[in-house]
């Protein structure tokens, strides 16, 4: 895979630059503006006293500077903006992998080609990627503070976004558009790994689920979890809801309300709509037995 040159910054780093430029600006000009404040407060009240204060009126040199001086720091600001956007769309640099990014309410889709999962994005550390955002249903944002800027996802249209992340790790994300009642709980996990890590990963997302003939496997099978849910390896291909082929391998349930678990996945499963009231998932009348059969078969899914 190709690394990015050394010339070019993660697009965290460029907008973490901007940033501070553009913050020492203000902070000079605040600074001078409150100098000048204080300054005028000062000569009026030490002139009170000898009558009427100088006014002024007229004066063509100080009101040419200050039209002229917020216009030239705004046109800096402009020009360094204009620089760090060509550098965070990826500066000319080819992505090494693009990854199908779709929003919907309230779940995040990946496609790694035909390899499905949710939720949860893995990418390989130090490595250009480009995300190729869009939403099934209503506008939503993809944020990933720690990575790169807000990119809006629509529908009908395919939005583009650079990732490159600079270490392994975790960085949490959230969607930064209001898309209805679970807009808060539509949150994001990029996990960063080594490129070794990262094609350990995809080949293993990319095998079906082992066929068990359980009792978990028979309850998910058997009810209206399939007409939502895929679960490769079996006879199973519902497309509203994420992709279950590998729910085990992921740290939360419901894109982020609860950590997954057996006795966690148990709860969900008994009452979806107690953690995520308004999600598409609905309550399923299931035993005692049946929903501790199902949780386990989900969790083992890994
Ligand atoms: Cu999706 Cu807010």
């Amino acid at each position: 895979m190709q690394a990015y040159p050394a010339t070019v910054r993660p697009p965290a780093d460029a907008i973490g630059t901007l940033a501070l430029i553009v913050g020492v600006i203000a902070s000079l000009i605040f600074v001078g503006v409150e100098a000048a404040l204080v300054y005028a407060i000062w000569r009026y009240r030490a002139s009170r006293a000898a009558g009427e204060p100088a006014t002024f009126e007229r004066n063509g040199r100080l009101e040419i500077a200050w039209t002229a001086a917020p216009a030239l720091i705004l046109a800096v600001v402009f020009v360094l903006t204009l620089g760090t956007m060509a550098e965070i769309n990826g500066a000319g640099v080819a992505p090494a992998m693009r990854i199908a990014a779709t929003g919907h309410q309230w779940w995040w889709e990946y496609g790694y080609g035909g390899t499905k999962t949710a939720n949860e994005l893995h990418i390989p550390v130090a490595t250009p990627i480009d995300l190729d955002l869009t939403s099934v249903d209503v506008i939503h944002s993809f944020w990933v503070p720690e990575l790169g800027p807000k990119m809006d996802m629509l529908p009908g249209v395919t939005n583009h976004l650079r990732l490159f992340a600079r270490r392994t790790g975790s960085y949490d994300g959230q969607c930064a558009e209001f898309c209805g009642v679970e807009h808060a709980w539509m949150r994001i996990r990029v996990v960063v790994q080594s490129q070794t890590d990262f094609d350990h990963w995809l080949s293993g997302q990319g095998l079906p689920a082992p066929a068990q003939g359980g009792d978990g496997e028979r309850v998910f099978l058997s009810n209206i979890c399939v007409s939502c849910h895929t679960i490769r390896g079996t006879a199973t291909a519902g497309t509203a809801g994420p992709d279950l082929t590998h729910m085990g391998a992921r740290e939360t349930i419901g894109a982020g309300v609860l950590p997954n678990d057996v006795a966690r996945m148990r709860a969900w499963l008994a009452d979806p709509q107690r953690y995520k009231p308004g999600s598409l998932m609905p309550r399923v009348p299931l035993t005692d037995a049946n929903l501790d059969a199902l949780a386990a078969y989900l969790v083992s899914l890994k």
